[in-house]
């Protein structure tokens, strides 16, 4: 099969890359990429001289060359991770995410609806998150027919991807699939996200900040075991369904940090103690959800998935990863591996 995944350069896309390229030979995948603030081809390095391997760098905000790359391809399969996904940054700019979000995803949907003249043998995998389905209260969890209650412009821009994929399964009989992760973390994640940043911090003795009263919860799945599901669900899962990933693995934001300051003592030999008063609680995110949770049992019983990985076992992994990553890290901070794009890549758009 011929199978592009979108956002291959990000955090999930990269993971998923990693783990599918090496073990599916016999497909072909195409990374398609804007390479924006968040994406990272050192990530890739390893995999980027497999035959079965290529990267393409276009914005699918832009219509005319997703149209050109999608018939120059002919994919049967589309996996659809590409997005601006940082709340924060959403909170502070919105315009990207309406942008790559929901224009991007709309003309990939339309890109699809041309060439994919039969249905049989094709798929458009989309990539969601549970924020579409907005905040839970002390108790309960988010199921497939949860209501979408997005409280952020991120969240209101997955929530508007997620509608247009469902409409064109049920109007055009697109073959579709969505899935809802909880909140992923692992190696090779942009440090403004909560672990990888508290990590860095912890590391390097600087303040490690918390919003509002650190009480808020998120359900945490390791990000080898969301790309695991992904996997399944296109090979298995049925077309025209929604279905929620996550491992049961809430923690309150105060027990993550505290957690992380224990496992970077634990492998640096510094006092847990000494980590943990570097916590630092802030003004909150306005609109924060109070508390994210995935039942995900219809994935569980109809395909069988499990998770492998504990949030402490995740923890261990990750906190172990960015410690031998420093390359990588110094990188993606440093801004050198912006020049080191607008070299390789800014003089050459359309990819290679
Ligand atoms: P990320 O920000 O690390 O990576 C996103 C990638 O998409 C980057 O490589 C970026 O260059 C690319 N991209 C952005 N806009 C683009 C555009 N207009 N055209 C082409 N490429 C573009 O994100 P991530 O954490 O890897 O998330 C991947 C997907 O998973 C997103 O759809 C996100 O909503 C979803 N998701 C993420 C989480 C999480 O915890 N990170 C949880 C559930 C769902
Ligand atoms: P984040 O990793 O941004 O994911 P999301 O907002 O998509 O859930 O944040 C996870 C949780 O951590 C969320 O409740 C906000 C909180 N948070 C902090 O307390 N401090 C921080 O510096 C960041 C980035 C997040």
């Amino acid at each position: 099969m011929r199978i592009i995944v979108t956002g291959g350069a990000g955090f999930i896309g990269a993971n998923f890359l990693r783990l599918m390229v090496p073990r599916y030979p016999q497909h072909h995948f195409y990374n398609l990429d804007k390479l924006t603030y968040a994406a990272n081809l050192l990530s890739l390095q390893d995999i980027e001289s497999c035959p079965n391997y290529s990267f393409h760098r276009v914005d699918l905000a832009e219509s005319d060359a997703v149209t050109a790359l999608l018939q120059q391809i002919n994919p049967d399969q589309v996996v659809h991770f590409a997005a601006e996904s940082h709340v924060d940054r959403s909170i502070l700019g919105p315009a990207d995410f309406i942008q790559s979000n929901v224009v991007g995803t709309f003309n990939l949907l339309e890109a699809c609806r041309a060439i994919w003249t039969v249905s049989t043998g094709k798929l458009f995998h989309h990539i969601s998150t549970d924020e579409v389905f907005g905040s839970l209260g002390p108790a309960g969890y988010f199921i497939e027919t949860s209501r979408y209650a997005p409280s952020s412009p991120y969240s209101a821009s997955k929530a508007a991807s997620d509608h247009l994929v469902n409409a064109y399964g049920k109007t055009y009989g697109l073959p579709i699939k969505i899935s809802n992760c909880s909140n992923n973390f692992g190696p090779y994640q942009f440090p403004e996200k909560l672990i990888p940043l508290m990590i860095l911090n912890a590391l390097e003795g600087k303040p490690l900040p918390v919003y509002g009263d650190g009480r808020n919860v998120r359900d945490w799945l390791y990000v080898t075991d969301h790309c695991e599901a992904v996997w399944l669900i296109m090979e298995r899962g049925r077309l025209g369904e929604t279905y929620n990933i996550g491992g049961f693995g809430e923690r309150e934001n105060n027990e993550v940090v505290r957690l992380i300051c224990r496992e970077v003592a634990a492998q640096t030999g510094r006092a847990a103690g000494e980590l943990e008063a570097l916590v630092t609680y802030v003004t909150d995110r306005p609109g924060h959800d109070r508390r994210y949770a995935i039942d995900s049992r219809k994935l569980q019983t109809e395909l069988g998935w499990r998770p492998r990985e504990s949030f402490e076992s995740g923890l261990r992994r990750t906190v172990r990863w960015y410690m031998g990553n420093r390359t990588w890290v110094d990188m993606v901070r440093s801004g050198e591996y912006r020049q080191w794009i607008t070299r390789n890549y800014d003089q050459r758009p359309g990819g290679h």
